[in-house]
C-alpha cells in the first residue's frame, strides 16, 4: 500500500511491531461503516462515479459478510483493519477499490472508526448500569424497612436500613451514567475529512459524513481531529470511575459473606468451591470484580502515559490506543454483569444484620440525642454521659437498652423511662427521616423517584 518510494520490503521484527490487526480487527465494522458513509459521499461530491461509488459499496458489503462468516484475516503485511479491508476490496472488485481512499488517510479513518466503537461501548456501558440499577432498586425496595449497622471505620456506627445501603449504590451509578453521557455528547463530532493532518483539496462534504454515522457534525481543525483521544481517555475516566464503585460494592460483599459477619448468601451461580475445604464458598466473582477494576485503572494510566508528550499530529505511538480501551471495556461490562447477577440473587440474612445493629451500641447517639431534646442538656455533655453509659453497659455485656433506669439515672438523673422508646433500631432509624437519611419512609421515596427515572413504573 506504500512500498512506491522503498527499495527492501520491512524486516520480520518490523512487521510484527507494526502490525495492529490482531486487535483492531475488532474495527472491522465501523471501517466498513466509515468506509460506506465515505465512499456515499464521494459519489454524490462526484469525486468518484456514481458508478463506482456503487460498485465499492456493494464490494464493501461483501468483505463485510465475510468477515461475518469468517472473521477478519490476520496477515502482518497488510498492518491493520483499514488496509486488510481495502486490499480484499481490490481482490473482489479490482483496481476501483484505489479509488475509496480519495481525499481520506487512515490518520481520520482510525479517528473515526475508534470514536465509532467508543460510542457503542459508552451505549453498552449505559444499557449496562440500567440493568444494575434495576437490580439495587428491586432489593432496595424490598428492603427499605431492614435494619443492618452502618458503618464508619468499619466499625458498628448507627443503624441504618438495608435498602438505603444499596441506594447509595444507585446514587454512584447514576452519577456513572452521566458521566459516560456527558463523553458521549462531548465526543460525538466526525473527525472524517481532517485527512492525513491538513485537510483536503477536494470538494468533500463532511457534514453528510457526519451525520451518515450518527455525528452531531464534523469536528473543526483538522490536526486535533487526528490527533485528539481525549473521547477514549474520557470513556477510560468514566470506566475507571465505575469500576471503582463497583470494586467497593464488590468489597462489601465479599465482607458482609465471611462467616463472623454473615450478612448475606451469595448466590452459588455467582460463588466457587474448594478443591480441599469441602465447606467452602467462595465469592470468586466480587473479587475478580475488585481485581479487574485495578486492570482498568491502568488502561486509563497507560494511554494518559501513552498520550502525554506526543507532538501534532498523528504518532504511531497512538496505535497503542486501542488495546486499554478494548481490554477496559470487556473487564467492565463483565464486572457490571457479575454485580447486576449479585445484587440481584444475593439472600439477605437481615435477621443476622439486625442483631449486629442491636450489639455495638448502634443507638448511642440516639441516647445523646434524647438527652439533648428531652432534658435540654448541651450535645457535647450529653455526648460524655452517653459515653459513660456505653463504659458501664460494655463491662456488664449488655446492650444500652438493657440497663435498669435506675443504673442510667446514676449517671444522670435527668434521664427518665421515655428514654428507652429511643433506644430501639427501629426509632433510631426512624427518626432519622431528614432529607437523604435512612428513615424507612425516605429510602421508598428515593426507591419511587428511581424507579420513575429508569421506567420501571
Ligand atoms: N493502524 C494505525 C493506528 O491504529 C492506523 C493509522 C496509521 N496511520 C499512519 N500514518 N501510519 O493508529
Amino acid at each position: 500500500m506504500w512500498g512506491g518510494r522503498f527499495a527492501e520490503g520491512p524486516s520480520a521484527i518490523m512487521r510484527e511491531i507494526n502490525a495492529s490487526i490482531p486487535f483492531d480487527k475488532a474495527l472491522w465494522r465501523q471501517d466498513i461503516a466509515a468506509s460506506k458513509a465515505h465512499v456515499a459521499m464521494l459519489g454524490q461530491q462526484g469525486i468518484v462515479t456514481a458508478e463506482d461509488a456503487k460498485t465499492i459499496a456493494g464490494g464493501l458489503d461483501q468483505v463485510a459478510a465475510e468477515y461475518e462468516a469468517n472473521g477478519v484475516p490476520e496477515n502482518w503485511d497488510l498492518e491493520d483493519i483499514h488496509m486488510t479491508t481495502e486490499s480484499r476490496l481490490a481482490e473482489l472488485i479490482g483496481a476501483t477499490a484505489g479509488r475509496l481512499h480519495t481525499a481520506r488517510s487512515r490518520n481520520d479513518q482510525v479517528a473515526t472508526d475508534f470514536r465509532l466503537w467508543v460510542r457503542d461501548a459508552m451505549d453498552q456501558a449505559e444499557a449496562g448500569l440500567v440493568e444494575l440499577q434495576t437490580a439495587l432498586v428491586t432489593r432496595a425496595g424490598e428492603h427499605s424497612g431492614s435494619i443492618m449497622p452502618g458503618f464508619t471505620h468499619l466499625q458498628t456506627a448507627q443503624p441504618v436500613t438495608l435498602g438505603h445501603h444499596l441506594m447509595a449504590y444507585y446514587e454512584m451509578t447514576a452519577r456513572d451514567r452521566s458521566r459516560f453521557a456527558d463523553a458521549r455528547a462531548r465526543m460525538n463530532r466526525c473527525p472524517l475529512g481532517a485527512a492525513a493532518l491538513a485537510g483536503t483539496g477536494f470538494p468533500i462534504d463532511r457534514n453528510a459524513t457526519a451525520s451518515a454515522l450518527g455525528f452531531d457534525g464534523p469536528t473543526n481543525n483538522s490536526l486535533d481531529s487526528v490527533s485528539d483521544r481525549d473521547f477514549a481517555l474520557d470513556y477510560l475516566m468514566a470506566a475507571a470511575q465505575c469500576s471503582l464503585h463497583l470494586s467497593r460494592l464488590a468489597e462489601e460483599f465479599i465482607i458482609w459473606a465471611s462467616q463472623p459477619f454473615g450478612f448475606v448468601a451469595l448466590p452459588d451461580s455467582l460463588s466457587t468451591g474448594s478443591s480441599i475445604m469441602p465447606q467452602k464458598k467462595n465469592p470468586d466473582a466480587a473479587e475478580l470484580v475488585r481485581g479487574h477494576s485495578g486492570r482498568i485503572v491502568g488502561c486509563l494510566t497507560a494511554l494518559m502515559i501513552t498520550m502525554k508528550g506526543l507532538p501534532l499530529a498523528y504518532s504511531k505511538d497512538m496505535q497503542d490506543d486501542k488495546p486499554p480501551v478494548f481490554e477496559a471495556a470487556s473487564l467492565l461490562a463483565l464486572s457490571i454483569a457479575a454485580m447486576t447477577g449479585m445484587v440481584a440473587e444475593t439472600k439477605f440474612r437481615t435477621e443476622r444484620m439486625r442483631s449486629a445493629a442491636e450489639l455495638g451500641y448502634a443507638t448511642a447517639t440516639d441516647l445523646a440525642d434524647w438527652l439533648v431534646r428531652q432534658a435540654n442538656i448541651p450535645f457535647r455533655e450529653a455526648h460524655h454521659i452517653t459515653g459513660a453509659a456505653v463504659k458501664l453497659a460494655e463491662s456488664r455485656g449488655v446492650a444500652l437498652d438493657q440497663l435498669p433506669l435506675a443504673d442510667l439515672q446514676a449517671i444522670d438523673s435527668r434521664v427518665t423511662e421515655a428514654v428507652y422508646a429511643a433506644l430501639s433500631v427501629e426509632a433510631s432509624v426512624a427518626a432519622r427521616a431528614s432529607h437523604g437519611g435512612t428513615a424507612p419512609d425516605e429510602v421508598r421515596k428515593r426507591v419511587a423517584e428511581a424507579r420513575i427515572a429508569l421506567g420501571l413504573e
